[in-house]
């Protein structure tokens, strides 16, 4: 059973201590933060929880410090928050548990917000550890998740301490994931497309083996899609080929053939800092070349494909190439700006990862173009995939 911070009175908040995880694992370089989305995200329950009279202590993981680093620290995001949040008095603990931390909640007032520092300077947290968990859990009365891309951690924050709270939920981004990715996942609006690019095959092989049955469509690009052409018998020269996952390539195009659709042409150089030398090539991909986004054709092919969809879903993760240089972001802008038509077409739309997010910014794409941007790129896979989501699972969220 699903239950989140709606389903219960406004008498649970008011005044009461809430502890929420969040993810603020965003890019900061010397103190700038750079892609803010899930800060952004976390906006509406920050603001509905505050809204009622909550004293809201915020929890979040940065990087994989092995140490109380001081470039790991979370103290830019508060800066930010106050920025976006002008109404609500935020503030910073430099620890987020012990004395530290308890001093900063006890001079809390009513609609406060309190961004505790990095959980990840703690070892005991990746561990969840039980000493941990119940610091964590003895700092508030009610806790909420709010971070659905940690979710897939079995963590102190995200399992540990929540599990020792009688009263908890989902928050408004979190409950919003999980119903679009369910949708995907268990019920898709057909027809489905999936266009996955990208380098790691093996982190996306749980969900593509979930999901290939129900799609319609599969679009490669990116390394993924040389892996593939391998895979088919097409020569690919010097392009990056995940060999560990050849075999399972050729398995998915022996049981999936007739969904999978593969580029046709390329844009080929001989390395992807010899842009200006790239060339497009038909079929195989010569020796001593290397394909770096997909053909014109290929990109044609594939936003007709996506462009053409009024009323079905589309999920998208991966770039289709190296589009960081403008000679190679042609494919990756074409599959942007075809799914924002399929959007404003009635289309589901949604997007997973990082860098999805970015390359659908670069390609002059907004936020607004898309039905869904998920905050997570692991999480989102494995959900997909239909793995166990321990921070989810103790929300009874299944
Ligand atoms: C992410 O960036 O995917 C999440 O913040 C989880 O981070 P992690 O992979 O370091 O646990």
């Amino acid at each position: 059973m699903m239950r989140s911070i709606l389903e219960f009175d406004d008498s649970n908040y008011y005044g009461k201590k809430v502890l929420m995880r969040v993810d603020f694992n965003v890019s900061i370089d010397d103190g700038v933060i750079g892609e803010d989305y899930r800060i952004r995200m976390a906006i509406p329950t920050i603001e509905y929880l505050t809204k009622r009279g909550a004293k809201l202590i915020l929890m979040s993981h940065l990087g994989r410090p092995k140490s109380s680093e001081k470039r790991y620290s979370l103290r830019p995001v508060t800066q930010r928050l106050s920025e976006i949040l002008p109404v609500n008095k935020v503030r910073f603990a430099n620890e987020c548990v012990g004395s530290i931390a308890e001093k900063e909640i006890d001079t809390m007032d009513k609609g406060d917000v309190l961004l505790l520092e990095n959980l990840r300077f703690h070892q005991a947290e990746e561990l969840n550890d039980q000493e941990f968990s119940n610091h964590l859990a003895s700092l508030g009365d009610f806790y909420v998740n709010d971070a659905f891309s940690t979710s897939h951690r079995k963590h102190a924050s995200t399992y540990g301490a929540a599990s020792l709270f009688d009263k908890r939920a989902a928050g408004l981004n979190l409950k919003r994931e999980v119903e679009y990715l369910s949708m995907i996942r268990d019920n898709p609006i057909k027809p489905l497309i999936l266009v996955v690019g990208g380098v790691k095959i093996k982190d996306k092989i749980g969900a593509l083996e979930n999901l290939l049955p129900k799609a319609d469509k599969l679009l490669l690009g990116g390394a993924t899609a040389y892996t593939f052409l391998l895979a088919n018998g097409s020569k690919t020269g010097n392009s990056l080929i995940d060999n560990e996952h050849l075999a399972w390539a050729t398995e998915a195009l022996s049981s999936y053939g007739e969904k999978i659709m593969l580029p046709i042409d390329h844009i080929v150089s001989t390395s992807v800092n010899e842009s200006s030398s790239a060339v497009v090539v038909e079929g195989d991909i010569p020796e001593g070349s290397a394909g770096f986004d997909i053909g014109i054709q290929t990109a044609q092919k594939y936003s007709s494909e996506i462009g053409g969809s009024s009323s079905g879903t589309i999920f998208w993760n991966g770039p289709m190439g190296s589009f960081e240089i403008p000679m190679f972001a042609n494919g990756t802008i074409n599959i942007a700006k075809s799914m924002a038509l399929a959007f404003w077409r009635g289309s589901k739309t949604l997007i997973g990862g990082g860098d999805t997010l970015q390359a659908m910014k670069t390609s002059g794409v907004s936020e607004g173009e898309v039905s869904h941007v998920s905050t997570g790129g692991g999480a989102t896979l494995r959900f997909l995939a239909g793995d166990s989501m321990p921070g989810l699972e103790v929300l009874d969220l299944h």
